[in-house]
């Protein structure tokens, strides 16, 4: 059956081709040729058969059958004696139609292939028709008159490219895959008698390889923002960083369902918009995609450069570049570097001692010693680094009682753990349940126009925290925001655990689920450099925050309970936190506590 599918599919092939087909057949199988297309409709037509010049329409030869009034011939079992010329004519309403087929009976098969080095190629061989194939066909290859027996039907790991498709079936053919030069040569197909069945030619061709790839035709800088007083571009760029905060947050939860998580989407984004300066083609949609930009917003980095002067009171943000004096920076990345983000590229030092202090330090000065630490050492062969640093600082509005005290977390697990606590018997917040997010939601101000959103889900169970979680999207976030705006503060007791935060999540991971793996592998930052010599080898991201007496840095309060009638705020479970800039109307860090 397989055998007429694969001549069904060579003669639908050449019926496209021309009315006249030619196909060499095995002695012994089977095989049906059409007269025309069966969608043809034969009631008014006639059909006559011709072979070898003779009528054969109503005295078949033997092992010709007639299918469907006509429409095909079929021919089983094929033996020499059907070898010619096939004519199939068709009258209707006086226009003659007629279709040839020119049959050469073969003892076996024999052919060359023409295959393309990495496709796969199938060798056709087919057992004589018999009741029960007791045994499979040999198979042989030949290349330089040296002849190996293949053993297709061995799973072993050599063989493991050859497949013999199906076993101790009529149908013996193979399969090659991932061909390489060294597959070509003739193959011999036998039966287990050593009557050979196919012989079969594989040529490989090598493909010519790709021209090397040249910059040459991507533009060298980024196109300038032609509209810097537009008033889309502000609200774009915020929806933006919303977007792709909540996406990275749910990436990360996805990866540390139940740990403490931190990350600083301000900072992430700051870096990437700063590559995305250097990136052409597709590494630039790539990461435009994942910082959730429209492909054409050429004044992201214009926009950029205005959040970060906005922001400058309450958050700080610096970007550095770091380089290899070996490289070539392009002019226009170097000068754009410095007009956005304020950072000019510096020559990386000689040693990697040096180079780790050099970085080291620079983190610890731009995070106000908040990290001090983020590299243990620079490999000789790093080319680039793209640094970015945030610092923040708020204060409370309102004070928490200066007297350290201690109370009780309960985990997710139900375990208990002592923490020293923010109290406050009577302080001025916004509280509300926002039902969209299945979570309690209060709103501590902050100075620089920032505030710290506690959303504590109805339980310390996964599942409540979970369910929270999935909720948060970036739609549901900025409504909770602005239904957090229109929420009176009242005096509540409020009780918080002092926390210190440290988190280093996987970048490499997060990097790849944002759609960036390129980086990882053929990035075009053709921008960056002229030579596109770079591709990206590590993504780290570590990031601080400590609630504390002052503000979202340091302090001590007391502890309130859920037993007490009057409206309460005890973040004494796990939660989730969002510091977010009022005045720029972005999130600055997202985070989770489960153990404080
Ligand atoms: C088919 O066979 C006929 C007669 O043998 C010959 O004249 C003709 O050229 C052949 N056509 C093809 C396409 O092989
Ligand atoms: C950098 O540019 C200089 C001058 O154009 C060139 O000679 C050198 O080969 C380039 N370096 C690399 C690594 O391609
Ligand atoms: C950071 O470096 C600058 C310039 O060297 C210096 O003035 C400043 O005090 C440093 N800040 C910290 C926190 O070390």
């Amino acid at each position: 059956m397989r055998l007429q599918a694969v001549l069904y599919l060579l003669l639908q092939l050449s019926f496209e081709l021309s009315s006249c087909s030619h196909l060499r057949v095995i002695s012994g199988t089977s095989l049906e040729l059409p007269c025309l297309s069966p969608q043809f409709d034969s009631a008014e037509a006639t059909i006559t058969w011709i072979f070898n010049g003779k009528d054969i329409s109503e005295q078949p030869p033997p092992s010709v059958r007639y299918k469907n009034n006509g429409l095909s011939l079929s021919i089983s079992p094929v033996t020499p004696a059907n070898e010619g010329q096939y004519a199939c004519l068709v009258k209707e309403n006086n226009i003659e139609t007629i279709r040839m087929h020119n049959i050469t009976v073969v003892a076996s098969l024999d052919i060359t292939i023409k295959v393309n080095q990495g496709s796969e190629v199938n060798l056709l061989c087919f057992l004589p028709p018999s009741s029960q194939v007791m045994a499979n066909a040999h198979w042989f290859k030949e290349t330089d008159g040296v002849r190996t027996v293949l053993n297709p039907e061995d799973d072993t790991v050599d063989n493991k490219r050859l497949n013999l498709l199906y076993p101790l079936d009529q149908d013996q053919t193979i399969l090659i895959k991932d061909t390489v030069v060294e597959d070509a040569g003739i193959y011999y197909c036998e039966s287990a008698d050593g009557k050979r069945l196919s012989t079969i030619n594989i040529i490989i061709e090598v493909l010519p390889t790709k021209p090397p790839f040249s910059c040459d035709k991507f533009p060298r800088a980024w196109e300038p923002c032609q509209d810097e007083n537009s008033r889309t571009g502000e609200p774009m760029l915020q929806e933006s960083m919303t977007e792709f905060s909540m996406k990275l947050y749910s990436y990360l939860r996805e990866s540390y369902p139940s740990s403490n998580l931190l990350i600083s989407p301000m900072s992430i984004s700051g870096a990437l918009s700063h590559l995305l300066l250097g990136a052409r083609d597709k590494t630039r949609k790539a990461i435009e995609w994942a910082v959730c930009v429209p492909h054409d917003f050429h004044c992201v980095h214009f926009q950029m450069k205005k959040l970060r002067e906005k922001l400058a009171g309450s958050l700080e943000m610096a970007s550095q570049i770091y380089y290899n004096p070996q490289m070539n920076l392009t002019e226009s990345f170097t000068h754009q570097s410095i007009q956005f983000y304020e950072a000019e590229p510096t020559r990386l030092l000689e040693t990697s001692e040096e180079n780790t202090q050099m970085i080291n330090n620079w983190v610890a000065n731009k995070t106000k010693n908040k990290i001090t630490h983020l590299v243990d050492s620079i490999s000789p062969n790093t080319q680039l680094i793209l640094l970015n640093a945030v610092s923040f600082n708020g204060q409370w509005m309102v004070k928490f009682n200066p007297k350290p005290k201690k109370g009780l977390f309960t985990k997710l697990d139900g375990d208990l753990v002592k923490v020293p606590l923010l109290y406050h018997h009577n302080y001025m917040v916004a509280m509300t349940h926002v039902a969209q997010l299945k979570a309690q939601v209060a709103r501590f101000a902050l100075s620089g126009d920032s505030s710290l959103y506690i959303l504590l889900p109805r339980s310390n169970t996964v599942a409540d925290l979970q369910q929270v979680e999935e909720r948060m999207t970036d739609t549901a976030v900025r409504q909770m925001i602005e239904q957090m705006k229109t929420t009176s503060p009242a005096f509540i007791e409020v009780t918080l655990p002092q926390i210190k935060l440290d988190d280093q999540p996987d970048m490499n991971i997060l990097f790849k689920k944002l759609g960036l793996s390129s980086l990882f592998e053929d990035p075009n930052l053709c921008g960056l450099n002229f030579e596109n010599s770079l591709v990206l080898d590590d993504v780290r991201h570590r990031a601080f925050l400590a609630l504390t007496e002052q503000g979202v840095e340091a302090g001590a309060v007391t502890a309130m309970s859920f037993s007490r009638s009057f409206p309460s705020f005890t973040a004494l479970r796990p939660f989730i936190m969002l510091l977010w800039s009022d005045l720029a109307n972005v999130p600055l860090f997202i985070g989770r506590v489960t153990e404080p």
